[in-house]
């Protein structure tokens, strides 16, 4: 990632520091790699992501150790690993970095991508779930994408009392519409039926909008919660969609489950961000019951949906001001005026190059600079350096001494 790039990527850091401190989540870093089990476990052995997509390998000590595909699985083993859910304790964690996933690369997919993610362990009120879409929905807003352009999915997956007779409703479901079903679709009813609803085939989709919804064979409790979520939506005003064929990726989901799309050519890799709920994930890891949720983002995809929308990512001068030296003799005093500039606040600049003054002023004007300072013999024999607008082109004279009180003033 040159500067350009780089730049943007701590822009979208710094509006999810500033917006998730708003909701007192607080950071986590977890390792890059985990014993592949944390991932095995957590995500499901059937999902693409274990099946196909990790980067797994043995160390020196012949343990099978993983990239981390995301973050939640190891968020989660942390805090079970750290007691931070201990006697109902609830933990409200963000993460950032690279993730990696053997996927096929084009457009909005890599294999090592960047994710920001948040997760809430101990929360099962269903405000929880209205707070984590809030937030993701929140974020992109600060990032100026339009909502007009995204699309914010919303399903919910049940959870063991209702999901395990819906699962296998879906798989004879397959099996009786198996010769209109692509090959891999008829595999999944063996495997993951409920990933059916994500095939990309038209046929196969056709097929699937036929197929009964989990959302009208809810148990009680998670007929109740999906409502509850809807309304604390509905009462912010965040507009959901909702969509039966969501199923998302990962195993870890109950109830739950969204996603935000967005049309900026990104083709099937429209998700720029999602998550859900993962009430006995912390099981998985022989912890205590714990509900949890979370979503996460990705930078590639984000910076593509911002500039679809034609957001202009803010680019900081590199230079308030150019400190430029008339010549050698005054050297060690350009040094420390621009030394002098800095310590009191300024971004100042001065030449490595041994330039001539003329090209240190295209410099200055490469760097944005909106003034610079001269000293040369004259001036130092006055004791004076001058300070020049580089818009307006004046010029006066200030005090060497008072020069960097002088640039703060004309910086404003
Ligand atoms: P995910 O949907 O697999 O969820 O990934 C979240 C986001 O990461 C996607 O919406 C997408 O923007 C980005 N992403 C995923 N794969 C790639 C890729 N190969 N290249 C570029 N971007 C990619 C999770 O990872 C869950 N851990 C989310 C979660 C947190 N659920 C609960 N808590």
């Amino acid at each position: 990632m040159l500067p350009d790039v780089a730049r943007a990527w701590e822009h979208l850091q710094r509006v999810a520091q500033d917006l998730f401190a708003r909701y007192g989540y607080e950071p986590v870093y977890t390792p890059l790699f985990e014993h592949t089990e944390v991932f095995t476990r957590g995500i499901g052995e059937a999902t693409d992501i274990v099946s196909k997509e990790m980067y797994t390998f043995e160390d020196k000590a012949g343990r099978s150790i993983t990239l981390r595909p995301e973050g939640t699985a190891s968020v989660v083993r942390a805090a079970l690993e750290h007691n931070l859910t201990a006697n109902g304790a609830q933990a409200k964690l963000y993460y950032s970095g690279p993730m990696f996933r053997y996927e096929r690369p084009q457009k909005g997919r890599m294999r090592q991508f960047w994710q920001i993610g948040i997760e809430v362990l101990g929360a099962a009120e269903p405000t929880a779930d209205a707070e984590v879409i809030t937030v993701l929905w929140r974020y992109f807003e600060a990032l100026g994408i339009p909502a007009e352009n995204m699309r914010l999915l919303l399903n919910s997956m049940g959870d063991e009392a209702c999901r395990p007779a819906y699962r296998d409703g879906i798989a004879a479901f397959i099996r009786s519409h198996g010769s209109e079903l692509c090959e891999e679709c008829n595999r999944r009813a063996d495997t993951n039926p409920l990933r059916a609803f994500d095939c990309k085939n038209p046929a196969c989709r056709a097929v699937m909008a036929t197929a009964p919804l989990l959302r009208e064979e809810l148990c009680g409790d998670c007929a109740a919660h999906y409502t509850a979520v809807k309304a604390h939506l509905d009462a912010l005003g965040i507009p959901y969609e909702e969509d039966s064929s969501l199923v998302r990726g990962l195993d870890y989901y109950t109830r739950t489950v969204f996603e935000i799309q967005v049309e900026a050519g990104l083709g099937s890799q429209n998700a720029i961000g999602g998550g859900g709920r993962y009430d006995r994930l912390m099981e998985a890891y022989d912890g205590p019951p714990t509900p949890g949720l979370g979503f996460a983002l990705g930078f590639e995809r984000t910076l593509l949906a911002m500039q679809a929308a034609g957001v202009e990512i803010p680019a900081p001068p590199r230079a308030e001001v150019f400190v430029a030296r008339v010549d050698d003799s005054v050297t060690a005093e350009v040094f420390a005026l621009a030394q002098r500039l800095r310590d009191a606040g300024i971004a100042a600049e001065l030449d490595h190059q041994a330039r001539s003054l003329k090209s240190q002023f295209k410099q200055a004007d490469r760097l944005g600079a909106r003034f610079v300072v001269v000293l040369g013999p004259d001036e130092l024999a006055a004791g004076e350096v001058t300070l020049r607008d580089m818009s307006s082109k004046e010029e006066k004279r200030v005090a060497l001494d008072a020069a960097p009180a002088a640039v703060a003033a004309a910086l404003g």
